[in-house]
């Protein structure tokens, strides 16, 4: 089958093979194309195809109408070219974001252990070290299937030899409870992708930084906030961590254990009475922040938590530009593929 060149801004051509995403294409060869999902679902790496064609393949229509399509506008992680193109990168993250081969790695687990109600941390020694930046995530391959999972990568880049994970259970989830709850054993070996994803925290933040952290969206957080203590990269972290009950939090003891170097660590339950924060997790930054003027902020979980805390810090004077987030996004049917074709993973709930 033909491989294609692909140029982006006018940088050096990189080869696409048949079925291959732009997307995957791009970043196994360092061409950076800012990007969250990898899925379709958040339209972060739309870009214009200026000459050539591509096929758009399973591209949603809410995310690329017919209009958009014509004028030439498509996902990098669903399309592939169906001849040489040219293209031009969109909006002002284009030039901003990390840059670390996407490759293919495997590895062992050597932790597995529950720590919250229907969580699991996952410790993988791997072959060979990763590099990444804090904040991204790799992607799982799901043994017998040619599915992959996306999980954020809790340990910081100053550990590249061994990665954590924090796995929430979803009923019926392909990975979850069909192999990592289920079956999954330390000794097991695992292969995956990575590190994939633009949710980073790699420079100084001239203010307090605020974290607010879902369920296992704790994981990206809890290795940026290890990274910018490492590189004194802030000089006050607030990390706000939501549950519906106490069962559900893990590794406040990581975080209390760091308040020395500037760490405020916040627990909020939903559902539960006791003598912490109660409530939405952003009705508590609310309560603590009449101003948010001069802070970042770095969110990631269920998408009607991120938006609500998009809102508080809105409302509360942040920079827009300073407000970084990464939304879970509803794990798509396995997909079906014959052997040696590259489809784009399924960025998953199942995080
Ligand atoms: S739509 Fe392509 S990265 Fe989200």
């Amino acid at each position: 089958m033909t491989n294609h060149q692909v140029t982006l801004e006018g940088g050096p051509p990189f080869s696409v093979r048949h079925g291959q995403t732009i997307l995957d294409a791009a970043l196994r060869a360092n061409r950076w194309i800012p990007h969250n999902c990898s899925q379709g679902t958040c339209g972060t790496c739309r870009f214009r195809v200026t000459e050539g064609t591509v096929d758009h393949r399973d591209s949603a229509q809410d995310l690329l109408p017919a209009d958009d399509r014509a004028a030439g506008f498509a996902l990098a992680c669903r399309s592939t070219p169906l001849t040489d193109l040219s293209g031009e990168l969109l909006g002002e993250f284009a030039n901003q974001a990390p840059r670390h081969r996407l490759r293919d790695i495997a590895g062992t687990v050597v932790v597995r252990d529950l720590v919250a109600r229907d969580t699991i941390r996952l410790v993988i020694d791997l072959d060979e070290p990763l590099d990444f930046d804090a904040g991204q995530y790799v992607e799982l391959q799901i043994p017998g299937s040619f599915t992959r999972r996306a999980y954020s990568i809790a340990s910081p880049p100053s550990r590249p030899s061994e990665i954590e994970l924090h796995i929430r259970l979803t009923p019926g989830g392909l990975a979850t409870a069909g192999w990592i709850f289920a079956s999954l054993a330390i000794g097991e070996r695992m292969t995956m992708q990575g590190p994939l994803g633009s949710f980073a925290l790699t420079e100084a933040q001239d203010g307090p930084v605020i974290l607010v952290a879902g369920g296992t969206g704790l994981a990206p957080l809890k290795a940026m906030v290890l990274h910018a203590l490492e590189h004194g990269l802030a000089s006050e972290l607030h990390v706000y961590h939501g549950g519906r009950r106490e069962e559900d939090l893990y590794d406040g003891d990581v975080f209390r254990s760091l308040s020395e170097a500037g760490v405020r660590y916040v627990p909020v339950l939903s559902e539960q009475t006791w003598d912490g924060a109660q409530g939405m997790v952003t009705e508590a930054v609310e309560a603590d922040f009449p101003s948010c003027r001069g802070m970042s902020a770095y969110i990631c979980g269920p998408p009607p938590m991120v938006a609500a805390a998009v809102r508080t810090f809105k409302k509360r004077r942040m920079r827009p530009a300073l407000i970084h987030r990464e939304e879970f996004t509803p794990a798509p049917l396995p997909v079906s593929v014959p052997a040696g074709s590259l489809i784009a993973a399924e960025r998953s709930a199942e995080t």
